[in-house]
């Protein structure tokens, strides 16, 4: 028999979040969750995962649910087990640094309606990012977890982890989480990590979370549980494994055979199993399914795989898919350039998005993107290793470099905020807050609240209800997929900017023209009558053509003006990524393409005579 044969460990439940977040695009409902609360209530957890960033927005977005009743009616059931949410630190929700008045009001109504454990990460581990959100759970009687965004680097050592550990100890917090968000975390670093923070901090609880994307996180939990963790996150088995959490039963047998005692009752995790099932065969969405089981790149290259299929899409865009080897080898190049950030949103966006201009530019920093230029600056953050000052310097160009907690720039913003949405729209202060952190969003969702019910576009059922959702929605719809993209597309913004063109970045944020669906083919031009003779500007790929690059931008040229080969002179946009199209001679430019039409790979956008 073990000697750990009366140990404790308790287990936290990601089914209702991060599970459906990582392996169905966000897809569970109210409903679905209602219908089995009272039993995962009953199961003996330690905490239920419910809420976060992607749930919240995709409540709105797709569903038409309000997130904040969806906390309110998971709280009248499980009444025993305590609900636990996911919050980006000054970022709340979102992907801005936002102003102390909204992250307190977000702690405040979230605690009122029913949340009690609030895991705060930041992703830099800037501890100034996390004081503000971690005195408002403490200010409204919340548990405030500390995190540990896990990464490897140089700088990245078990002492300063430590060393973080200790000052969000000194800030309050009740528990502290080790964040292995791509799953790299490996038993062995586990044990000595766990240890060392014991060590360091025996009355601060050590919980994990991990990823079973490389295989590992089974074993890894139970190395820390071996070193000191009381705590550990599984999903139920049909909700786990892959780019979810490890498989909640496995994980009690592992446990149990070493002598832990997780206190959950099987037969009730297998009638929740049994149910999830069900729930499976409606909601996972069908591109789900090619998932990997186990993807060992990780092991070899610790790129999370959803970054390196963003990669591989932005390749794609601009037919260069045969340069991923080259961005892959760029990126920790790029990454250790830029101080070893954690690679979590945001910071995986804007070092990828860099890694491919560095590669595609053929010039390292070449070109730069708005968010490289103030990440280096100091705006989202302190970088784990100081970058180096010259090319700091040549980053930041003409912004001015910030040494101060971001946040403190940041004048208050809930006041103004509820200023800018019709009232008749706004019925309690939650609504206010939803706006704060997904604005179109909410504000298709408020429209559509509003309206009579028979007069509501139904919530498609099937499979494919986001492209359903995209193509009907009468708000810009931004999930953190396109808000990915936007990332991208400000960094041809930076493209445009290099190269002479004007470009107004924010414009991509509200499309110009209704998004293409992905996946839809563009239907073949009609050809006109005569076509004019000279040199012919082809799309370089399928997308929707614009002669400008936003509304109220200027034709970056008029028809019939003279252009210099070279230049800009239109736009093919593709999944939100604005692509500069030069003219291919000097002379007069004539269009065979309306703005807004949507082109084929190859077709002729103009000629130049
Ligand atoms: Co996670």
């Amino acid at each position: 028999m073990s000697k750990n044969s009366t140990k404790r460990v308790r287990i936290t439940d990601t089914t209702l979040r991060d599970a459906h977040q990582s392996l169905w695009a966000t897809r569970m409902r109210t409903d679905d969750i209602l219908a089995i609360a009272d039993k995962i209530d009953n199961a003996g957890y330690y905490s239920l995962e419910c809420w976060g960033g992607a749930t919240f927005d995709v409540c709105m977005r797709f569903l038409r649910e309000n997130p904040w009743e969806r906390l309110r009616r998971i709280k009248e059931v499980c009444k025993k087990t305590p609900l636990q949410m996911l919050l980006r630190g000054q970022n709340v929700l979102g992907y801005k640094h936002y102003p102390d008045d909204i992250v307190d009001r977000f702690v405040a109504l979230a605690c009122e309606n029913g949340m009690d454990i609030f895991r705060v990460f930041d992703a830099l581990n800037d501890p100034r990012n996390l004081e503000t959100a971690i005195r408002s759970v403490k200010k409204y009687g919340g548990h405030a977890q500390g995190t540990i965004s896990y990464t490897t680097s140089p700088v990245h050592t078990v002492s300063a982890y430590v060393k973080l550990a200790n000052e969000l100890y000194s800030m309050g917090v009740d528990s502290l989480c080790i964040k292995d968000m791509a799953g790299i975390l490996t038993p062995g670093a586990a044990r000595e990590l766990v240890h060392a923070l014991v060590k360091s901090l025996p009355d601060l609880p050590v919980q994990i979370h991990s990823h079973m994307t490389s295989g590992m996180a089974a074993a890894m939990y139970l190395a820390a549980v071996e070193e000191g963790a009381g705590c550990v996150d599984t999903a139920i088995s049909t909700m786990s494994s892959f780019s979810s959490q490890p498989p909640c039963e496995s994980m009690v047998s592992i446990l149990e055979s070493e002598g832990y005692d997780t206190g959950l009752d099987r037969k009730l995790l297998g009638e929740i199993n049994e149910y999830f099932k069900g729930v499976k065969a409606k909601r996972q969405p069908a591109s789900s399914n090619k998932v990997e089981a186990v993807d060992a790149g990780v092991l070899v290259h610790a790129i999370p795989g959803g970054m390196i299929s963003n990669l591989r899409s932005q390749l794609a865009q601009q037919g260069a898919l045969d340069r991923l080897p080259e961005v892959l080898e760029e990126l920790p190049k790029t990454r250790a350039d830029m101080g070893y950030p954690p690679l979590v949103t945001p910071t995986s966006q804007i070092v990828g998005v860099q890694s491919v201009l560095n590669v595609l530019g053929g010039k390292r920093y070449g070109m730069v993107t708005d968010e490289t230029r103030h990440y280096a600056a100091g705006y989202y953050g302190r970088t784990p290793a100081p970058m180096d000052k010259k090319l700091q310097k040549k980053l930041i160009g003409d912004l001015k470099p910030i040494t101060c907690r971001p946040a403190d720039l940041l004048k208050p913003g809930l006041a103004a905020a509820a200023k800018e949405i019709p009232s008749k729209f706004i019925k309690s202060e939650e609504d206010i807050l939803s706006y704060c952190m997904f604005p179109e969003v909410a504000l298709g969702y408020f429209k559509w609240r509003a309206q009579p019910d028979d007069a509501k576009d139904p919530i498609p059922a099937d499979l494919e209800m986001q492209k359903n959702g995209e193509t009907t929605s009468a708000a810009p719809a931004l999930s953190e997929e396109d808000a990915k993209f936007i990332q991208i597309g400000k960094a041809f913004a930076a493209l445009m900017a290099s190269c002479g063109g004007k470009f107004d970045a924010s414009a991509l944020a509200v499309p110009a023209a209704p998004a293409t669906p992905e996946g839809t083919k563009a239907a073949e031009p009609a050809k006109p009558a005569a076509e004019p003779k000279g040199t012919a500007v082809e799309a370089p790929l399928n997308g929707t053509f614009y002669r400008s690059s936003g509304p109220g931008k200027p034709e970056l040229a008029a028809d019939g003006a003279e252009v210099k080969a070279g230049a800009p002179c239109c736009i093919v946009e593709a999944m939100k990524l604005f692509n500069p199209i030069k003219a291919t001679a000097s002379g007069k430019i004539t269009f065979l393409v309306k703005h807004g039409e949507q082109v084929v790979k190859g077709q002729k956008l103009a000629v130049i005579a």
